[in-house]
C-alpha cells in the first residue's frame, strides 16, 4: 500500500466536518443551521457506512489490497460522524432535554431506528482493534455482520424522515442493495472466483 494513502484518506474523511465548521462560522448553512448540521452529519454517516462496505468488493473484484487496510479507519469515521450527528441532535436541537429526547426515541419511528443504528455501531467501534479481534475470534466475525444491518437501518431512518420526496433515500437504498448483491456467493463464484 502506498504510504500516503492512509493519511490522505484520513484528511479526506475530515473534510466534510471542516467544511461544516467553516460554513457554520461564516453563516453559510442557510436559515436553519442546526437542521443543516444534523442533516449533513447524518448523510455523511450513511455515506461513510456505504463507502466502508465498498472495500471488500473492491478487494475481491479488482484484486487490490489497500481497500481492506482502509476499512477499519473508514468504519471508525462513520462512527465519528454518527457521534457528531447524535450530538447535534441532543445538544443543539434538544438542549439536553432528556425527557423530550426519550419521548422522541419512543414515539418517532425514524428516531427509534436511528438510535438503534447508533447503539449497534458502538460495539463495532469498540471491538474494531486487533486485540478484540483476537480475543473474540469467531464471535468477532459474527458481531461485525452488524455492519450490514446498520446501513440498512440508516436508510430506513432516512426514508421515514423525508415526508414526500424519497429520491435521495432511494438512491442510498439501491447502493446498499448493490453492495449486498456484490457479496452474494453465487454471483461471486461466477464473476470473481478467488
Ligand atoms: C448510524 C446512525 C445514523 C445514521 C446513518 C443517520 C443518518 C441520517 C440521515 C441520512 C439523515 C437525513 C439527512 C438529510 O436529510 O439529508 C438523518 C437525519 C436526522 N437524524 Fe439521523 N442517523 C443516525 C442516527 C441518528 C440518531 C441516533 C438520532 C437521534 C437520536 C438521529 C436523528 C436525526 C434527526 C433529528 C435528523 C434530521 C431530521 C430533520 O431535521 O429533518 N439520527 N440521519
Amino acid at each position: 500500500m502506498k504510504p500516503w494513502l492512509k493519511p490522505a484518506a484520513f484528511v479526506l474523511c475530515l473534510l466534510p466536518l471542516a467544511w461544516l465548521g467553516f460554513a457554520l462560522l461564516t453563516d453559510r448553512l442557510g436559515a436553519n443551521p442546526i437542521e443543516a448540521l444534523t442533516r449533513d452529519t447524518g448523510e455523511w454517516t450513511l455515506r461513510l457506512l456505504l463507502i466502508t462496505l465498498c472495500m471488500t468488493p473492491l478487494r475481491r473484484f479488482m484484486g487490490w489490497r489497500w481497500p481492506l487496510r482502509l476499512r477499519r479507519m473508514l468504519g471508525l469515521f462513520a462512527f465519528f460522524y454518527a457521534c457528531v450527528h447524535l450530538s447535534t441532535y441532543v445538544w443543539l436541537d434538544q438542549f439536553f432535554a432528556w425527557g423530550e429526547i426519550w419521548r422522541d426515541i419512543v414515539k418517532r419511528p425514524f428516531i427509534t431506528v436511528g438510535m438503534l443504528a447508533f447503539v449497534l455501531l458502538v460495539p463495532l467501534a469498540a471491538t474494531s482493534n486487533r486485540f478484540m479481534l483476537k480475543r473474540l475470534g469467531r464471535n468477532w466475525v459474527r458481531l461485525h455482520r452488524l455492519a450490514y444491518v446498520i446501513p440498512a437501518l440508516g436508510v430506513v431512518h432516512f426514508w421515514w424522515l423525508v415526508k414526500a420526496d424519497v429520491r435521495t433515500p432511494l438512491i442510498y437504498a439501491l447502493l446498499f442493495l448493490l453492495l449486498m448483491l456484490l457479496r452474494w456467493r453465487p454471483l461471486l463464484r461466477r464473476l470473481a472466483p478467488a
